[in-house]
């Protein structure tokens, strides 16, 4: 039976982060949609982050006096209103003008924290300078590793509360849509370009008048020339890093006497290695399937990595988070947070900043609910016994 589905683009009347994706869809032009949207290869990881949920079934309570509910979720020492961050995500200027300030400016309202990606098209500073943000800094490493110094540099100028380095990036995942869409490193090819003319909206947005926008906290590692988005799309890539390995970590905890995460492990033998490293913060991630295809979700090993690390360092996860149900899943197998991806982006795209606003209230209230109906009236009364992992 064909269920209709809202078909507008009102984010107002987005139910649920599905509805924001498909509002999204209908705003961008179709490859910026994909950058979004796709994975690796022939996306299997990108699917199973999805599908990694159902195995996981609830075993509710019923009589316990569910009155008020509370989310309130302490990280590093803060309280927030919900354990949720809007994790990194580079480019967010090609899905609204300013993108990364809306994200940032919803997530200050909410009160979660909000990673910036070094691949951003705002510069750090001018996210530093939100006010009442908790804002956090995600950095890949480059060769150019006196770049890299000059980063934590104004990072720490800047008054970041904390950094985090991506572990799974070292080499760039294979994503065919970024490449078939294009007929070289950032022109689309014609069939895109025709679509593009149904997309005054967005044209006027993101490309009117400097076309599109560039990436501004790597001016220092790009020649003046390669400055714009294709000549900068050729550098990113080739400049990551291949060595990026341990000594690094302990390179840059020497340097950055603040919070340091790392965002990109999934193994409880690595993660275990990271503490030892002096790393305050993990987040359980596979890049939501753009990286190694066939990877692990950090559903499948979240457990086991709390049971080994749990008590030593926050640990986090990302990757095909949509519903509140994910996250509290996520919370009863030990996870102290979520960041969230494309998710809030869908609500970016769908609506600017209301619109991401709306996406974080949408998972509140599932969050809530969930809460409710399982029994329970606070996030720690969760636990793996809340669950029940079904065999196929
Ligand atoms: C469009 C897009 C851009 C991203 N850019 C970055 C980035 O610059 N740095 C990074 O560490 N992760 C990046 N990621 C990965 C996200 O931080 C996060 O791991 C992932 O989106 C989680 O999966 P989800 O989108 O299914 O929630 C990006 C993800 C998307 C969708």
């Amino acid at each position: 039976m064909k269920r209709p589905r809202y078909t507008g683009k009102n984010y107002k009347k987005a139910l649920n982060i599905e509805d924001l994706e498909r509002i999204a869809k209908r705003r961008l032009p179709n490859f910026v949609f994909e950058y979004v949207y796709g994975g690796s290869d022939d996306e299997h990881t990108l699917r199973h982050n999805r599908s990694v949920f159902d195995q996981y079934l609830f075993e509710p309570k019923t009589m316990t006096n569910v009155g008020p509910r509370k989310l309130d979720t302490p990280l590093f020492g803060r309280t927030h209103p919900m354990p949720l961050a809007i994790g990194p995500t580079g480019f967010n200027g090609m899905l609204t003008r300013d993108g990364d300030l809306k994200l940032a400016r919803a997530a200050r309202d909410a009160g979660i924290p909000f990673v910036l990606s070094s691949v951003s098209t705002t510069r750090l500073e001018e996210i530093a300078a939100v006010e009442g943000l908790t804002a956090w800094m995600q950095i890949y490493f480059y060769r150019d590793r006196e770049f890299v110094k000059s980063m934590i540099r104004r990072c720490a100028d800047a008054g970041f509360d904390a950094i985090v380095v991506t572990t799974d990036s070292a080499i760039y995942g294979n994503r065919e849509w970024d490449v078939r869409n294009f007929r070289q490193p950032m022109k689309p090819t014609l069939a895109n370009l025709l679509h593009l003319l149904t997309k005054p909206g967005w044209m006027s947005d993101v490309l009117w008048p400097d076309g599109l926008p560039t990436f501004k906290n790597l001016d220092d590692l790009l020649p003046p020339d390669k400055r714009n988005a294709q000549g900068a799309s050729q550098i990113i890539g080739p400049q990551l890093d291949p060595t990026l390995n341990w000594d690094d970590i302990a390179w840059l905890r020497e340097l950055w006497p603040g919070k340091l995460m790392l965002k990109g492990i999934l193994s409880p033998n690595e993660a275990e290695m990271a503490v030892d490293h002096g790393v305050d913060g993990i987040v359980l991630s596979n890049h939501g399937g753009r990286q190694l295809n066939h990877s692990l979700s950090p559903m499948d090993t979240l457990a086991e990595v709390k049971a080994r690390v749990g008590e030593r360092c926050q640990l986090f996860v990302d990757s095909g988070f949509r519903r509140g149900t994910d996250i509290i899943k996520a919370r009863a197998l030990g996870a102290d947070a979520v960041w969230l991806g494309r998710a809030t982006l869908y609500g970016l795209a769908a609506g600017g900043q209301p619109g991401v606003a709306h996406a974080l209230s949408l998972l509140k209230k599932e969050m809530e609910s969930t809460l409710g109906l399982l029994g329970h009236t606070h996030l720690d009364a969760l636990d793996a016994t809340c669950l029940r992992q079904r065999r196929f």
